[in-house]
């Protein structure tokens, strides 16, 4: 018999993990140590409430945006996450095709299982790139300048992995990575590991962590395109971001890959947009899984989320339609959400239509 349809965007992930084999569902499904902050991420979103307002004219709701003057009909995007085609064969370029009929931002993981020109061939998705910075800086230098050449619109500089998160899973799994093809003939990426996942060997070969604030000045003269930075916490890293002068910043804790422990994102989303006064976008990743989920970051700041596991279990069900699917659920919930909560436009989402704990206390 046929299972029947998903409802929502949270019944992917067990279709997801019916389709895959145990060692691939693990490494998409699983976070850091104890996984305490990835059930933070999720559980931080259910302790703010929706404040509506009633007797407002709803009959048209316009949910679009534009972020980095690239314009979109929904504040969503889809987060950089690695390794599509352990997923489905298509890989990235299945999610690019789906992103594009959405019209929705794709941002291209690092380590993408698909070349970076296949990806920018196959459709005429918006996308922007993410980074990671390898002690071979030149390797990097490279990937970041095909990126540019294919067209994509932005770089996102992932700040939050000088060294790979101990993810448990991965770990006992002994989750092995397949080549990445984009770093084909630029380095060698069948690293051995005897005990423990290739890919935390393979990270460890590879990153570069002394990466620091200083070296944005370095990404900025290799490219032209506008630079993000991702995995952003705290407000003094929030300034900082300011002081070096990137385009916009990502409030992210990795989906809870990295350091478990730390806070669930929409927990620190308003202080640190408080810190960023405006002068620059802030995002938010980590744990959206319902329109109301969007809504809640928006009232609390942030220009738009992105979503990363959900699309990649969408993928895995039922791919590039799958990907589709989680899209348009989110975004017909946040359809909803903004008219029950009475605002035709997400400019008329404000801080007055959420209360969280802390509000609560006062
Ligand atoms: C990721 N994430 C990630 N981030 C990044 O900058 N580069 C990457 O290659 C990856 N790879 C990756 C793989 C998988 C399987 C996951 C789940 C996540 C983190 C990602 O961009 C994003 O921050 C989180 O996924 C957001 O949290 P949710 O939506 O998964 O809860």
């Amino acid at each position: 018999c046929m299972a029947a349809e998903p409802t929502n965007v949270n019944e992917f992930q067990e279709l997801a993990r019916q389709a895959l084999p145990k060692m691939y569902y693990d490494y998409y499904a699983g976070g850091a140590e104890d996984q305490h902050t990835l059930k933070e991420n999720v559980a931080a979103f259910s302790r703010i409430n929706i404040m509506p307002r009633v007797l407002v004219d709803v009959s048209k709701i316009d949910m679009s945006t534009s972020i980095l003057g690239y314009k979109t009909p929904t504040p969503i995007m889809i987060a950089p996450t690695g390794l599509h085609k352990l997923a489905h064969p298509l890989g990235e370029v299945a999610t690019a095709k789906a992103a594009a009929e959405c019209n929705t931002i794709m941002v291209l993981s690092f380590s993408s299982s698909c070349r970076i020109e296949d990806v920018a061939s196959s459709s005429n998705a918006i996308r922007f790139y993410q980074v990671y910075v390898y002690r071979r800086r030149d390797v990097s230098a490279l990937l970041v300048k095909r990126a540019e050449r294919n067209g994509f619109k932005a770089i996102i500089l992932t700040a939050d992995t000088p060294r790979l998160g101990r993810r448990e899973a991965d770990i006992k799994n002994k989750m092995i990575s397949p080549p990445l093809q984009n770093l084909e003939g630029l380095i060698s990426t069948d690293v051995e590991s005897e005990n423990g996942s290739n890919l935390q060997a393979y990270a460890s070969a590879t990153l570069d962590d002394t990466l620091s604030w200083k070296d944005i000045a370095w990404l900025k003269s290799i490219t032209r395109l506008p630079i993000l930075i991702k995995g952003i916490l705290s407000t003094d890293d929030a300034i900082k971001a300011l002081e070096v002068g990137v385009d916009g910043i990502i409030v992210s804790n990795h989906g809870a890959r990295q350091l478990d422990y730390s806070p669930a994102t929409i927990t620190v989303l308003e202080e640190v947009v408080h810190a960023v006064q405006g002068k620059i976008p802030v995002l938010l990743d980590g744990g959206v899984r319902r329109g109301t989920d969007i809504f809640k970051a928006l009232a609390l700041g942030a220009k738009a989320v992105m979503i990363g596991r959900p699309v990649v279990f969408g993928l895995a069900a039922k791919g590039e339609s799958g990907v589709k699917k989680v899209i348009s659920m989110l975004k017909e919930e946040l359809e909803i959400t903004m008219a029950l909560a009475g605002c035709c436009r997400l400019e008329d989402i404000t801080r007055g239509h959420v209360r969280t704990q802390t509000d609560r206390l006062r």
